[in-house]
């Protein structure tokens, strides 16, 4: 049977590297990321990085407090990044280049996000407003109500569909038209709604010069379509196409 050591022959912790100090935070944040995440916090942009709001396969969110209330806080993971699936969406986009190593490109991804966040901010689509980006985290407006995060658009029973349906592809046309951009991942799961929907995830999102933009529009199209048919609203994805492309509504 193994003997605890004493504790005068313990190692002392301060000895010891980070990652055996607090094995479950650095599987979380790798050292890199720590360092963005104590700029964030010693810059002022965020004052305390409070608890994860969900975690996924490509990113983990977190609710930060700043001196003027929330943000969100979505750092991108490395090790797990889809290296291959970055590629599709960056790789004939006029606005970046591609990068040949996976830290590079998800950096490159956490910027592409920002950009596509700023451009539909900027003309007026209902996104969470970025604040800032650094390395493989971006920052923006925390989307909810008194600090709890809003539900996405897929978790709630709504009271009136078609008004949501109309104000949704309302926004996407606006995405389309006038910041020039499909989200390429527009689904019920990417909506939050908080009174009205709010489009979030905008990492894949393309300018609409890239060769797969009208396909992903497409797609985009069907899910919307798809979504609201369940929800008993009288719609088809040419219908929700059209409305995005000419812009006169549902
Ligand atoms: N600005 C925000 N305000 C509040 N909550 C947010 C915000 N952005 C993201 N979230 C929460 O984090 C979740 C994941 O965010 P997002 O869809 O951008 O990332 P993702 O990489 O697609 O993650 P996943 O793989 O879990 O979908 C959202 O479903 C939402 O619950
Ligand atoms: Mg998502």
């Amino acid at each position: 049977m193994a003997r605890r050591l004493s504790k005068r022959k313990r190692p002392r912790l301060e000895d010891k590297p980070q990652k055996e100090r607090n094995p479950i935070a650095h599987r979380v944040f790798d050292d890199k990321t720590i360092d963005v995440l104590l700029h964030l916090l010693n810059n002022g942009v965020i004052s305390s990085l409070d608890y994860p709001v969900s975690s996924g396969k490509e990113s983990i969110v977190f609710r930060a407090t700043t001196p003027e209330g929330f943000a969100a806080v979505k750092i991108f993971k490395y090790e797990t990044s889809a290296f291959r699936r970055f590629a599709e969406y960056l790789e004939g986009d006029p606005r970046f280049t591609m990068k040949p190593t996976l830290r590079a490109r998800v950096q490159v991804w956490a910027k592409k996000e920002f950009l596509n966040l700023k451009t539909c901010h900027g003309v007026g689509v209902r996104v969470p407003e970025p604040f800032a980006v650094r390395e493989n985290v971006v920052v923006m407006e925390f989307i909810g109500e008194n600090g709890v995060a809003a539900p996405r658009l897929e978790a709630i029973t709504l009271e009136d569909p078609q008004a949501v349906a109309e104000d949704l592809v309302f926004q996407a046309s606006k995405v389309y038209r006038e910041a020039r951009i499909v989200h390429a991942d527009l689904s019920s799961f990417n909506v939050l709604f908080a009174e009205k929907p709010v489009i979030i995830d905008w990492a894949q999102g393309v300018s609409v010069r890239h060769p797969r933009a009208e396909e992903f529009l497409e797609r985009d199209a069907r899910n919307v379509a798809a979504f609201f048919s369940r929800q008993k609203v009288d719609v088809d994805s040419n219908a929700v196409l059209s409305a995005i492309r000419d812009g006169q509504g549902l």
